[in-house]
C-alpha cells in the first residue's frame, strides 16, 4: 500500500509584522496510521482567518499560540481516508480545527460530521454556514444589540464578517453605514446588500469628519472589526449608551506595539457599553445561528460572496490578502480531491 505524504505548512519562527515563507516553511511528512479513536482526514477546504495571525504570536489569546514547529492552525474540512473510531466511515466528512496541510490526523471526538446529501457546497460550512457567519449574527445580536431605528456602523464592512453583520443590521430595522477599502466594495455594499451609506476609508480622509457625515444621527453600535483609528474616530460618534462589538482589530495585528484606542474617556461621557466576544462563546446556541442563517440565505435574504482559491502552495500569500484588503469575501483554500 502506497504511503500517503503529507505536505504542511508550519510555524517555524514568530513573524514580527506580515509573516514570511521563513517563518511558515513547509515539509513533507508520512501520514501515519491514526491511533485508537483518531481519523485521519484528506482536507478539502481550509479557512483562512485574520485570527491565524494571532495565535502566530505568543500574546494571551482566546486559544493557545501556536507550537513552534506545528502546522499553522486552521479550520478544515476534510473527508475520512482512514477511520480508527467507530463514529466516522471511510469517506465521511468532517470539519475540525486541523492545520495548513493536505492531511490531518484527529480525534474523532473533535470532528463534527457535515452531511453531504443536501447539495449545500462543503466551503458555506466555514464561511457564512460556519464561524463567519455565527460571528456575524452572535456579535451583532448579542453583543450589539441593534433596535429598530438605530445607525448600526461596520468596519471592514465588505469582508466575510462586516457584510453579514450589515445586512443583518438592516434585517432589525437599523439604518446601516458601512467602512470599507475601495469604491468597488463601496458599490457592492450599497448597490447590492442595501446599506444605507457606504465610506471608503483609504479616500474619505479624516474618519471623524467621514463618520459624523454618514450618521448625522450618531452612531448607536459600532460593530469594530479593525481597532485602531477607526475605533477611535467612531468612539468620538457614538451615542449615549451606544454598544460598541469589539469583534477584531485587524488593524493591528501585523503591527508590533500597536497604540491603543485614545478617546475611552467617551465611554464616560456617553454611558458606551464596550464588549469583547469571541464566536466560540455561543457554542451552545450554534445550532439556532446556522438555522436562522440558512433560512436568511434559502429565502434570499443574506447575500455572502466567498473566494475560493485552488492548491495549497500559495496558502501564505492568499493568507496575506487578509490584509491588503485584496480578498472578495469569506477566503478559502480548495485542495481538489
Ligand atoms: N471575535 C470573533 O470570534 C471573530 C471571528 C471571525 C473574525 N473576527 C474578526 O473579524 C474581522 C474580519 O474578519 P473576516 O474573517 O471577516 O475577514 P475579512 O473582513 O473577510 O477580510 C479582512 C478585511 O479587513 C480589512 N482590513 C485589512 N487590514 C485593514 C486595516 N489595516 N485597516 C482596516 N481594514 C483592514 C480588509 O478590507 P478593506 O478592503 O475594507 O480594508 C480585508 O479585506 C477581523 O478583525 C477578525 O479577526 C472575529
Amino acid at each position: 500500500m502506497t504511503t500517503l505524504i503529507n505536505r504542511q505548512y508550519y510555524l517555524d519562527s514568530r513573524p514580527e509584522g506580515l509573516p514570511t515563507a521563513a517563518n511558515v516553511p513547509y515539509r513533507d511528512v508520512p501520514v501515519a496510521d491514526p491511533a485508537d479513536g483518531d481519523v485521519v482526514l484528506k482536507n478539502l477546504y481550509i479557512s483562512l482567518d485574520p485570527a491565524i495571525r494571532g495565535w502566530m504570536g505568543d500574546d494571551p489569546n482566546y486559544i493557545e499560540p501556536i507550537a513552534l514547529g506545528d502546522p499553522v492552525r486552521s479550520t478544515v474540512i476534510g473527508r475520512v481516508v482512514k477511520s480508527a473510531s467507530p463514529d466516522f466511515a471511510v469517506g465521511d466528512v468532517a470539519q475540525v480545527m486541523g492545520g495548513w496541510e493536505t492531511y490531518t490526523t484527529v480525534p474523532a471526538a473533535m470532528c463534527a460530521k457535515l452531511d453531504e446529501s443536501a447539495g449545500i457546497p462543503l466551503s458555506l460550512f466555514l464561511g457564512v454556514l460556519g464561524p463567519t457567519g455565527l460571528t456575524a449574527y452572535f456579535g451583532l445580536l448579542e453583543v450589539g444589540r441593534p433596535r429598530p431605528g438605530e445607525t448600526v456602523l461596520v468596519s471592514a464592512a465588505a469582508g466575510a464578517v462586516g457584510s453579514i453583520v450589515g445586512q443583518i443590521a438592516k434585517m432589525q430595522g437599523c439604518r446601516v453605514v458601512g467602512m470599507a477599502g475601495s469604491d468597488d466594495k463601496c458599490a457592492w455594499l450599497k448597490n447590492e446588500l442595501g446599506f444605507d451609506e457606504v465610506i471608503n476609508y483609504r479616500t474619505c480622509g479624516d474618519y471623524q469628519a467621514a463618520i459624523r457625515a454618514a450618521c448625522p444621527e450618531g452612531v448607536d453600535v459600532y460593530f469594530d472589526n479593525v481597532g485602531g483609528e477607526i475605533l477611535d474616530a467612531a468612539l468620538m460618534c457614538l451615542n449615549k449608551y451606544a454598544r460598541v462589538a469589539v469583534c477584531g482589530w485587524i488593524s493591528t495585528y501585523n503591527v508590533p506595539d500597536a497604540p491603543g484606542p485614545k478617546n475611552l474617556w467617551q465611554l464616560v461621557a456617553e454611558s458606551i457599553t464596550v464588549q469583547g466576544f469571541v464566536v466560540i462563546d455561543y457554542m451552545d446556541r450554534f445550532e439556532e445561528g446556522i438555522a436562522q442563517l440558512a433560512a436568511w440565505v434559502l429565502a434570499g435574504e443574506l447575500q455572502f460572496r466567498e473566494e475560493v482559491v485552488d492548491g495549497l502552495d500559495d496558502i501564505l500569500p492568499t493568507f496575506l490578502r487578509l490584509f491588503d484588503g485584496s480578498n472578495r469575501g469569506k477566503l478559502v483554500v480548495r485542495i481538489p480531491e
